[in-house]
């Protein structure tokens, strides 16, 4: 069977499957089905430093093919998912990628602070998808320079032993240029898609469906567009490995996304309705790779940008 290790920048993974940040919590609940140490790595849910609610309810409503979903980063805050999260899942051996959201780019620098030389924190994913406060509620990563003061602070702030992923939304005109600024200011890779923002409105209350009125849509539905987003950023910052993630529900989607570009993917909202999706996900992947005669998972990574000729001269080489 093919060879499925990977790496994200210095952080080395046995597979390319990890879960989506705030699709698995902190991986407590998937234990029950499988064990956590068996992913490439857990994606907590995003932390900020504070605990948090979140938005009103409702939060979730369907949508064809997809979810919208305005949760609105509830969590217990930094210090509490130290002490409770974190170290559960060192306990359990997992690979843990720890995601954090702020308002303010000191938040994040503090975040990034009270996670420094632990342990349990194999890389940190930066949710830039999420309001400035500072800039009346804009997202970070619509905007090129909040993009590249925050990722450049972080970077500056966490232990250089980490990657950091900056997680960019696919909320914006041109996915490249945020990318290269978040490149240049010191991401280690890139995180894709967030979700889309999204409506539904409820035609027998005359209201939108969510109480946070808009939300962010995954699921197979923006599967295409976080391809077209993945195979971007790849053209654009062709050194920088990527996280890829938007609506993979099998091994053949996990495939398409290490094709264009991906060096491992985040498993999401697949999870709400097969928890157990990441493990199959899996296997279905190393099948995909050994029928179409890859040797390595590191093989197929970005094999849809060669030209037809040096795809040919590859096949011969790796079959
Ligand atoms: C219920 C829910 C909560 C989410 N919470 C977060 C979060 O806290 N931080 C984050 O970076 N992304 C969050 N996301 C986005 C996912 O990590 C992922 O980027 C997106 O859902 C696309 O992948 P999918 O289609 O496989 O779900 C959330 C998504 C869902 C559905």
């Amino acid at each position: 069977m093919a060879d499925m290790s990977t790496t994200l920048s210095s952080f080395r993974l046995p597979n390319p499957i990890l879960t989506a940040s705030g699709c698995a919590a902190a991986g407590r609940e998937l234990g029950q089905f499988f064990d956590v140490a068996e992913l490439g790595a857990v994606v907590t849910k995003s932390i900020m430093m504070q605990p948090r609610s979140g938005r009103p309810t409702p939060r979730m409503a369907e949508t064809p093919s997809g979810m919208l979903n305005s949760i609105g980063l509830q969590g217990p805050g930094i210090d509490s998912f130290i002490a409770n999260d974190l170290a559960w899942l060192h306990e359990q051996g997992a690979r843990t990628v720890v995601s954090i959201a702020g308002g303010q780019t000191d938040e994040f620098v503090e975040l990034a602070r009270r996670l420094y030389g632990h342990p349990a924190v194999s890389m940190i994913e930066v949710n830039i998808s999420c309001p400035n406060v500072e800039s009346r509620g804009q997202v970070f990563a619509c905007d090129v320079s909040a993009s590249s003061r925050v990722i450049g602070a972080v970077r500056r702030a966490a232990d250089p032993n980490v990657p950091i992923f900056a997680k960019l939304t696919p909320d914006v005109t041109d996915i490249g240029t945020i990318a290269r600024a978040c490149a240049d200011s010191g991401a280690d890779g890139l995180s894709l898609i967030n979700t889309l923002l999204g409506l539904v409105i409820d035609v027998d209350r005359f209201t939108p469906a969510l109480g946070g009125v808009t939300g962010g849509l995954s699921g197979p539905a923006i599967r295409p567009v976080a391809l077209r987003c993945v195979w971007q950023v790849r053209q654009a910052v062709p050194h920088l490995p990527i996280l890829g993630m938007g609506g993979i529900s099998s091994g053949l989607d996990a495939l398409q996304f290490i094709l264009a570009g991906a060096s491992a993917v985040s498993v999401g909202t697949a999870v709400f309705g097969d928890p157990s999706a990441p493990m199959r996900i899996l296997a279905e992947l190393e099948a995909a790779l050994d029928e179409r005669g890859f040797a390595a998972l590191s093989d197929a990574i970005g094999f849809a940008h060669l030209d037809a000729d040096e795809r040919q001269a590859r096949m011969t080489v790796t079959v």
